[in-house]
Parts: C-alpha cells; structure tokens; sequence
C-alpha cells in the first residue's frame, strides 16, 4: 500500500483528484469506481473545477458507484443517486448512460446485483476505484463481517453506520437499515484503489486497514491483498498509525528521487494505470 499523508483534507482531495485527473488524460474511455459520504465530495470538487477550467474530459468515461440505500428513490435528496448528480454528474461532460448507480428501489434485489457485477464485466472492468472508510472499516457497506469475497447483494447495515449517517437525515429513523452494495471481492477487482480518509474519527479504522490483520472485522484491510493501492489520509486520520514516519519517508524519497531514478507510482502500465509497488 502506498500511503501518502497530508496535513489537511483539501490536500489530500487534490491529490486524489489528480490521480484520476491522470488515468483520464492516458485513458479517456476509463471506467470509474466512484464513493459516496462526505470525504470524497473535495475530491468532486476539484474534478469539477477541472473540467470547467482545464477541460478536463468526461464525454467516454463510464462510472459505477458503489452502493445505494434500500427504498430510496433517485430523487429522495438523501439518495446515493441524488448525492452523485448533485456533486459531480450534472457538473461534468460525462453521458447519462455510462452512469451505474445501485437501484434501492428494484423488484428483483438478487437479478439486479447479478445484472450490476456483469456490467461491470462488460465494461472492461473497474480502472480506479474510489473508497471512504467507515468508522468500523468498512468499504462501500461491507460491514465487519461481510465476507471478503462478497458480491453486490443486499446488506443490512450496522448500528454503527446508522447512527453515523443519520447527521444527513432529518431523523434518526429514516436512515435505511439495508443497502445494494458492490462486495469486498468485486472492490478487490479494480485495477488500482484510491482511499481517502479525513478526521481523528477514522483514525482507529484507517489503522486497522493499514497495520492490522487482514480480517473481515475490518473490511478496508482486505485492501492489504491488492496489488495497486494508494491511501490519502490528513494527519488526523492518520493519528493511529505507528508507521507515519516511514511512510512520509517514502514520500519524500519518492517525489526528490532524479528522474533517472523508477519512481514505482509514477510508472505507468500499458492501460495508464500505474504500476504496484
Ligand atoms: C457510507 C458509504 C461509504 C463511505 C462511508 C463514510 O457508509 N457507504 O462508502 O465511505 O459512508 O462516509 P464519510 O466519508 O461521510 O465519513
């Protein structure tokens, strides 16, 4: 894992939004895993400020998000539908019909999901995905337990995350108990991850991602075992991490090393994507 710190979240959302920045420029028909919540909207932002100042081009890019709430229409303000359309689609070039978002209101929860991991197939697959993290780790709505090698399904949503989530409803009660949520295992398939994760409040799960055990308690630690991952986190939400000093050793070394030095992420595969390391 490439884990790259900065001392406050704009920074950390610039970064990150130049790495897609990067893969659109190299690979303009790129397909996008995109997240939800708060951390990612800085990220948005500066993708949108792109497009509108630098032309940055959206018109072949294909996206899937990664979960939706159960029973939420896409015109229900606190939808995952609503939240993309309203921070990033209507801003950017992209074409309506390269956007996937998870139904939360289909008939067939089961045809659906089967219909969505497929898509994503015939797509070409994902080339970045982007991920927040729960409070108790988990990515997307895999909550601790969700198997490692779960699929899109239906999920029922920890104590925890309602309570988490209830600050964007109106009440407590109206936070959905289930999810339609991409599984640990179809997350794992994207060629490269980006985590982003802001705040002391993250900094135990963002520990137990990096320098903990692999283990489904935590479901952004299955992110150990992917060969192309890069976390972007402000010194808050790396409070908890023993190796800080390490890791911005690295960073350091890496961004000074002459250009006759490999600098492993800024290598780039045939697909521009970058290489692990
Ligand atoms: C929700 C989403 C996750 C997101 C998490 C954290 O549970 N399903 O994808 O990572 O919230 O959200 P925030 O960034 O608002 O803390």
């Amino acid at each position: 894992m490439r884990v790259i710190i900065r001392d406050d979240y704009e920074e950390i959302s610039r970064a990150a939004a130049r790495d897609v920045a990067r893969l659109l420029n190299s690979k303009p028909n790129a397909v996008l895993g995109l997240a939800t919540g708060s951390t990612p909207l800085g990220i948005y932002r500066e993708l949108v400020r792109m497009h509108r100042d630098e032309g940055l081009d959206f018109s072949k890019v294909t996206t899937f998000n990664l979960d939706e709430y159960v029973g939420l229409t896409p015109s229900n303000p606190q939808s995952y539908h609503y939240f993309m359309h309203e921070h990033l689609f209507q801003h950017i070039n992209i074409a309506r019909q390269n956007i996937h978002i998870p139904s939360g209101t289909t008939d067939n929860y089961d045809a659906f999901c089967v219909w969505y991991e497929q898509r994503i197939v015939d797509c070409g697959g994902i080339d970045l995905q982007v991920l927040g993290i729960g409070s108790d780790g988990h990515i997307a709505f895999n909550e601790p337990s969700s198997s490692l090698g779960s699929r899109t399904r239906l999920k029922t949503l920890a104590k925890q995350t309602i309570q988490d989530n209830a600050r964007f409803f109106s009440r407590p009660e109206d936070v959905p108990i289930y999810a339609v949520t991409m599984g640990v295992g179809t997350i794992l398939e994207a060629r490269s991850i980006l985590l982003v994760a802001s705040g002391s409040g993250k900094a135990a799960a963002v520990a137990g991602a990096i320098e903990g055990p692999v283990t489904s308690m935590n479901t952004a630690s299955s992110l150990q075992l992917h060969r192309d991952v890069t976390c972007y986190l402000d010194r808050g939400a790396a409070s908890e991490l023993k190796m800080v000093d390490y890791y911005d050793w690295i960073d350091e070394k890496e961004s000074s090393a002459p250009p006759t030095v490999p600098r492993p992420h800024l290598l780039k595969s045939p697909t521009g994507v970058r290489q692990s390391n």
